[in-house]
Order: C-alpha cells, then structure tokens, then sequence
C-alpha cells in the first residue's frame, strides 16, 4: 500500500521508475522523532480541510470523512496502535497514508492548496507553543516553591558572597528570592517568543502560495494562531522562532545551573547550609557515608546540551539559501531535546527546593569568619564620624587586619584600640557591628533587610501571580 511494486513512493513516486535506496531512506526518515508532532498534525490537517469545504475547494461530505478519519487515527496512535513506517518518512506522510486507507478519495484530495512544507513549519509552532505554556506553569511552580522558603527565612541570616569569599550578611530568604526574579525574566523571554511563534504559516504551500481560493484567516484562527505569516517564503524557510525558544531555553538552564552549583556548595559538608532530602539525593557503591547531590549536578550540567541544541539549529541555519531545504528537518531533534531537558532540569528543582531543609546555624557560624559586617564599619565612620569613604575604607581595612591578628571577630576588638586607628570613633560603633544589626540596616529598595525581603515577597506574589 505505502510502496508501489517498484519500491516506488506512493506519495511523490510519480516520475521515478525505481525507489529509494535503503541508505536513502535511512538519511530521509523522521518518522522515529517528528511522531511527537503527530497531535499538531492531525490538528492542521483537520483546519485545513474545514477550510477547503468552506472555500468550496472540496466537498463538505469530503471534509466530513478526513475528520472522522484524522480523528481515528490520533486514537490510534494514542493508543500505541498506529504502526509507522520508515518508508513513508516522516509523520505527515504516516498519516495521509493511513488517511487514505480509512477514507479513501477523501483522503487524496487533503493535500490540495497545502505542501509539507508549510505542514512541518505549522506543526512545529503548535507545538512549540503548547511547550511554552507548560514550561511557564512549570516556572511559576518554582518560583512559588522558591518563594515559599524565602518567605520562611526571610530573616535568617547567612553570609552574602562575592568570589566565593564572604562580603556582607545577607538573609536566605533574600538569596532565594533572587532566583525568583531570574526565573521572572525566563518567563518574559518565553513569553516575548511566544509571540512570534504564534503565526501561521499554514497555506504558504511550498514556497509562494497557491492559485487556490484558500483563506488563511480562517485556518491560522482554527488553530488560535494570532494571524498568518504575510510572506509564503519566509513561512517556510524560517526558524527563528525554533532558535529564540532554544535561546530561551538556554538562559533558563543557566539560571537553574547557578542555583544548582549553590545547591551543591551549600549541601557539601564544609558549609551544611542545607540537607537535601533523600529523593534527591543518591547513595555510593563504596562509600556508604555518601549523599551526593546528583539531581543538582545533573542540572547543573544541563545547559551544555541545551546550549548545544541552540548552535546546532543556528548552525544549520546559517548560510542556508531559500526557500525550504531538507536541512531544515534536523531543527527538530534539538528542538525535542532542549525541550525536554529543559523540563527535567525545572521539575527536578523545584523538587530539590520544595524538600531542602535550611541549617540556620550553620549559616550563623559562618558569619563569624570573614568580618562581613566591615562595610557597616565604614559606612559608620562617613555617616556618624564625618569621615570621607575612601578614609573609612582605609581605616575599616586596618581594623579588619588588626581583628585577624587577634584571632578574633570585628565585634570583639577592644573599643580602645578601634579608636586608636580611627580617633575620630565613636562608642556607638559597637552597635553596627554586629550581623544581624548590618543586615536589618539594608533597607534599601531591593536590599536584604528582612522588611525588606518581605516586600520583594510580596510584590513577586502579585507580578508573578504565585498563589503561597
Ligand atoms: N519531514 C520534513 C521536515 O521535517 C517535512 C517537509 C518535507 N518537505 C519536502 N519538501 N521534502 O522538514
């Protein structure tokens, strides 16, 4: 049925008097990935064919059977009882091959006014877009996992690090919520995309349209696409959106890499600021001590494939003339897979950040080492002493040397021998040096007093829409 005795195409066999060579089908084929797209065609199908009964291109009794036919099929293949062929290619040929089988003629005059290649581009922004939606649930879903605790440790106190080395007490609550406004703007650039991928190319045809009285209003607002691409070339040859969803993609794995190498440096037992919980942690074959933080690894290494997805379809791209070629088919594969990672990576977390139990303590012990609350120091000497900062600097930088020489903490130097440094000192410096005091005095917009914080919770609910 789907070869003639020759080993010809049914579908485009025409004018060949032999088929395809095994190696010929094996470089051709889709059909083991582009199934995925198998509910987006059967969708553009059945809004092409309503089309054409509306046009009056084909009958309605026409139009009747190809639905009913196309419906079947999406059961069938739903069911894992759609068998797909190698020879047939990809999943448009699949299905109008099995289309026929049910409906007959019908079914052969599908095709009128429409090419693949509009078909692939159609089926690939449906569901790129469908993608979008679910990833950005998956987002909110994080952020509120995330919100959650920092809502809890608004004002527990850890220290803030630049280089890695301890700078300025900061509060939990207030680390986290900054991977709440990263995650924000990964939703406004899957947002911004999904813009441009919701146009149609449906009944561009294969490049420049058709002598048919098609209406592609009509068809682009079938399947909720927001109007039709207004250029039949650039319809199907363009992947651009494919590269921005891929673009997207990557710089929400790299926000989620940072969170997940924090995980890993925050769970290792030198810091303990956190304990994962064992579903996200796993066990060694020889070291029966171990609680490695593999799910945090793993995320952490995603966007090196993710990032290879979006050079591999920019690389296909690039100098590649139009208007559709066969190169175009390799967007998929990258397409699927940062998609899917991209998932795992979101979920994964948000798992990891719903069950991870913080270790105040340990964040407070921290605290003591590294004098993060010299920049309180200095800041005292311009506001309360009159000092210039670069002087304060100076003399906060010397107090800093002596504290390190005593062995001890800012807070424990004697007054005295402050004021020997600094004569223009004065007692009420002690009360600044504490952590606690340095971080309740950030009250700054956007700072990391636990008022603060509380605010920035607040505000991420309502522009967010989060519901904790
Ligand atoms: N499987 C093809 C793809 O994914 C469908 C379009 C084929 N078009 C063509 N002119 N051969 O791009």
């Amino acid at each position: 049925m789907s070869e003639t005795s020759k080993g010809k195409s049914a579908i485009w066999g025409g004018r060949f008097a032999g088929g395809p060579s095994q190696l010929m089908q094996d470089i051709n084929a889709s059909i083991s990935y582009d199934q995925k797209l198998y509910r987006q065609d059967i969708a553009g199908s059945k809004a092409h064919a309503t089309m054409l009964a509306d046009t009056g291109i084909i009958s309605q009794d026409d139009k009747d059977a190809i639905h009913r036919g196309l419906d079947q099929i999406e059961g069938e293949i739903a069911a894992g009882e759609f068998a797909f062929s190698e020879v047939l290619e990809d999943i448009h040929m699949n299905i109008e091959t099995r289309l026929a089988e049910l409906v007959g003629d019908a079914a052969r005059r599908l095709h009128t006014a429409r090419s693949r290649n509009d078909q692939v581009a159609t089926d690939i922004r449906l569901w790129m877009r469908a993608q979008i939606d679910e990833i950005d649930a998956a987002l909110a879903h994080l952020q509120t996992a995330l919100l959650a605790q920092a809502d809890t440790h608004a004002a527990t106190l850890m220290p803030g690090f630049t280089h890695l080395q301890v700078a300025q007490p900061v509060t939990f609550g207030f680390h986290l919520m900054a991977y709440v406004e990263m995650l924000g703007r990964d939703r406004g650039r899957f947002a911004d995309c999904r813009k441009r991928v919701n146009e149609s190319p449906l009944g561009a045809a294969a490049l420049a349209g058709t002598s048919f009285p098609i209406d592609r209003h009509q068809t682009a607002s079938l399947l909720g696409f927001d109007r039709p691409m207004e250029n039949a070339m650039d319809a199907v040859s363009s992947r651009d959106a494919a590269v921005e969803f891929m673009a997207a993609a990557a710089m929400c794995a790299t926000h989620l890499s940072r969170l997940a190498e924090e995980i890993v440096i925050w769970s290792t037992d030198r810091f303990a600021f956190i304990t994962l919980s064992d579903a996200f942690t796993t066990g060694s074959s020889i070291m029966p001590q171990k609680r490695n933080p593999d799910a945090a690894e793993l995320v952490r290494a995603k966007p090196g494939r993710i990032m290879g997805d979006l050079i591999t379809l920019l690389t296909v791209l690039k100098g590649l003339p139009l208007a559709y070629g066969k190169d175009m088919q390799e967007d998929k594969e990258p397409v699927f897979d940062a998609e899917a990672n991209l998932m795992l990576a979101i979920t994964a977390m948000t798992g990891m950040i719903d069950d991870m139990k913080a270790n105040p303590e340990a964040m407070r012990r921290a605290l003591t080492a590294g004098h993060p609350a010299a920049t309180d120091l200095a800041d005292f000497m311009v506001r309360e002493c009159g000092l210039p900062f670069r002087d304060a600097h100076h003399a906060s930088g010397a107090i800093v040397a002596l504290a390190d020489e005593k062995g001890c903490g800012l807070e424990e130097v004697p007054f005295a021998e402050m004021q020997a440094i600094e004569p223009r000192l004065t007692e009420k410096v002690m009360a600044v040096l504490s952590v606690e005091g340095a971080a309740q005095a950030r009250m700054s917009f956007g700072g990391t007093a636990p008022d603060e914080v509380r605010r920035q919770i607040a505000t991420a609910r309502s522009r967010y829409g989060l519901t904790t």
